[in-house]
C-alpha cells in the first residue's frame, strides 16, 4: 500500500532558549529533524512533506533534498491545522505522521505501525509513561478499545490518572484524513486544532484503532528542552556503542564514546576513552585508537594505532601504521603500510609512502614522499608562497636532516639527503647531499660582553 509521510517541525521550542529552530538542534551531530527525515526515507514512502514554520527559511536551507516537500505553516494553530496545512499534497493509501522534535523513533516500530492500517483501521503510537504529565492520555472503552484522546489540558483528575499516553505519531487510511481534518475544531483549553479529535472521529466513522506500544520512553521523547536533547543524546550514543560492541570492538567505556555519523567495523577493534567518530569512518580488524582522539571521515586500516589526542579528519592511515600521539591529519592525508607519524606532526594533502616516518614536529602539506623516507624533526614544507600551493616529491629512502625548510615546488631524487637545518629552494639529485646552511666560523679568543658598571 502507497504511503505519505508528513513530519511536523512548525513549533518554536521556547523552552530551548535559542535562535536555531527546535528542530536543527543536533543530536549526534545531526539535526533531530534530520534523523527523522532519514527514518522516513527507509519506510520507502511516495512522498515526505515537512510543515516548517518558525525558522522556516533556516530549516529549509540547513534540509533541503529532492524527495522533500516543505509546507509552510503560517501560524501554529494545532497539530491538526499542521497536518491539514499538508494534507492537499497527499494521495497515498497511507499516511503516517511523526514529529520533527522525536528524532529516534526506529523504522522497526514504524513498520509495526504501518502494518496496522487499513481502511477501517488506524494505527496508533501509545506508550506506557511513569509520569504522563503533558501527554495526551489514550481513552479506552470496557472491552480495551480506543474511543479518544484526550490532551492534558483538558483531562478530569480520572482521566489523568490514565498512564497510557499518545506519542503523536499514528498512521492513517489517507481518504478519510482531509474529511476528519475539516471536521477539526479549536473549542479545547488551548484553543487548537488538535489533531487527537481524530481518533473520536474515526470511532464515530466505524473504524477501529489499533494500538502499537514504544520499545521505551527514549524511543518517542521529544526535546523540549536541552536537558531533554542531552538525555536524547546520551541514549543514542548507548545504542550506537552497544551496536558496535555486538559487532567486536572493545570500548573501554561505553559511556565514553561517541558517534557522529556512521562508523564501518571490523573485528578485535580497541577503542580508548572519550574518542569521537564523525562522518564517515571505516575501522578495519584489530586497530587500536588510544583515548582523546577526534576521527573523521577516515579509513584505518587493519592493524593500524592510532594514540592519543590524534586528530584525524579525511585521512588514511594503512595497514599496520601508526599516528601520533597529538598527531594532526588533514584531508588527503595518506599514511603507507607500516608508516609512522609521531608528536605534534601535521599531514594535509599528503602521501607517506610505505615505511616512511615523520616522528616529531613537523608541517607535510602538498607533499608525496617516498618508502622509507625519514623526516627529521621541525622539517616543514614550505607549500605556499602567499597566492598558490606547490608541491614537495620526494623519492624513497629519502634522509631529511631535522629542521629543513623545504621550498616547494621540489623534487628530492631517490636516496638524497638533506643537511640538517637547511633551507633546500632547488630540486636535489639522487643520492647526493644537500646543504643549505650558513657556514660555521669559529672566533677564538672571543671575549662576552660584560655589564657596564653604574
Ligand atoms: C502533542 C499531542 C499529545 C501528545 C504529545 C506527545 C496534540 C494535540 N497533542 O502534544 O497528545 O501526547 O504531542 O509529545 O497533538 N506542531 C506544528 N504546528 C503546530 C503545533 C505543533 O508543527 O501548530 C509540531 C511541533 O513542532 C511538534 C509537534 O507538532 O513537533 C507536537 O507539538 P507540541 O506542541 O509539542 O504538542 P504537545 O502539546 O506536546
Ligand atoms: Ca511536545
Amino acid at each position: 500500500m502507497s504511503l505519505d509521510i508528513v513530519i511536523l517541525a512548525a513549533g518554536q521550542g521556547t523552552r530551548m532558549r535559542s535562535a536555531l529552530p527546535k528542530v536543527l538542534h543536533p543530536v549526534a551531530g545531526k539535526p533531530m529533524l534530520g534523523h527523522v527525515i532519514d527514518t522516513a526515507r527507509q519506510l520507502a514512502p511516495q512522498s515526505i512533506q515537512v510543515v516548517i514554520g518558525h525558522g522556516a527559511e533556516k530549516v529549509r536551507e540547513r534540509l533541503a533534498a529532492d524527495d522533500l516537500s516543505f509546507v509552510v505553516q503560517e501560524q501554529q494553530l494545532g497539530t491538526g491545522h499542521a497536518v491539514a496545512q499538508a494534507q492537499p499534497h497527499l494521495s497515498a493509501e497511507r499516511v503516517l505522521i511523526l514529529y520533527g522534535d522525536v528524532p529516534l523513533i526506529e523504522p522497526a516500530t514504524l513498520q509495526r505501525l504501518l502494518e496496522q492500517v487499513n481502511a477501517r483501521q488506524l494505527g496508533l503510537l501509545t506508550v506506557e509513561l511513569a509520569d504522563p504529565t503533558g501527554y495526551g492520555r489514550i481513552l479506552r472503552d470496557g472491552h480495551g478499545e480506543v474511543q479518544a484522546i484526550v490532551e492534558h489540558k483538558d483531562a478530569s483528575e480520572a482521566q489523568r490518572a490514565i498512564r497510557e499516553g499518545n506519542t503523536g505519531i499514528l498512521a492513517v487510511p489517507g481518504h478519510c484524513l482531509g474529511d476528519w481534518l475539516g471536521r477539526l475544531s479549536n473549542s479545547n483549553a488551548q484553543g487548537e486544532y488538535y489533531l487527537t479529535d481524530v481518533i473520536a472521529m474515526a470511532v464515530a466513522d466505524g473504524l477501529r484503532i489499533a494500538t502499537v506500544q514504544a520499545a521505551d520512553e527514549m524511543e518517542v521523547l521529544g526535546a523540549n528542552d536541552r536537558i531533554q536533547l542531552a538525555q536524547l543524546e546520551r541514549h543514542y550514543q548507548g545504542r550506537a556503542a552497544r551496536r558496535l560492541m555486538a559487532q567486536g570492538v572493545t570500548l573501554i567505556d561505553p559511556a565514553r564514546f561517541d558517534l557522529r555519523g556512521e562508523a564501518s567495523v571490523g573485528r578485535d577493534v580497541l577503542i580508548d576513552v572519550n574518542v569521537i567518530l564523525e562522518g564517515k569512518v571505516i575501522i578495519e580488524d584489530n586497530v587500536q585508537i588510544g583515548p582523546n582522539c577526534v576521527i573523521k571521515d577516515s579509513v584505518l586500516r587493519a592493524g593500524a594505532i592510532i594514540k592519543a589526542n590524534s586528530h584525524l579528519e579525511g585521512a588514511q592511515v594503512g595497514e599496520g601504521a601508526d599516528c601520533g600521539p597529538f598527531a594532526r591529519l588533514r584531508p588527503g592525508a595518506v599514511l603507507g603500510k607500516k608508516a609512522h607519524v609521531g608528536n605534534f606532526v601535521e599531514l594535509k594533502n599528503a602521501v607517506l609512502g610505505e615505511g616512511a616516518k615523520a616522528g616529531h614536529l613537523s608541517y607535510l602539506g602538498d607533499a608525496e614522499i617516498g618508502a622509507r623516507t625519514n623526516i627529521g624533526a621541525g622539517t616543514i614544507t614550505c607549500n605556499y608562497d602567499g597566492a598558490n600551493k606547490h608541491r614537495t616529491v620526494m623519492g624513497e629512502d629519502v634522509f631529511i636532516g631535522s629542521n629543513s625548510s623545504l621550498v616547494a615546488p621540489l623534487n628530492l631524487g631517490a636516496g638524497s639527503t638533506t643537511g640538517a637545518g637547511s633551507t633546500i629552494t632547488q630540486d636535489v639529485p639522487a643520492d647526493s647531499l644537500a646543504v643549505g646552511r650558513g657556514k660555521q666560523r669559529n672566533i677564538e679568543g672571543w671575549k662576552r660582553p660584560v655589564k657596564n658598571k653604574p
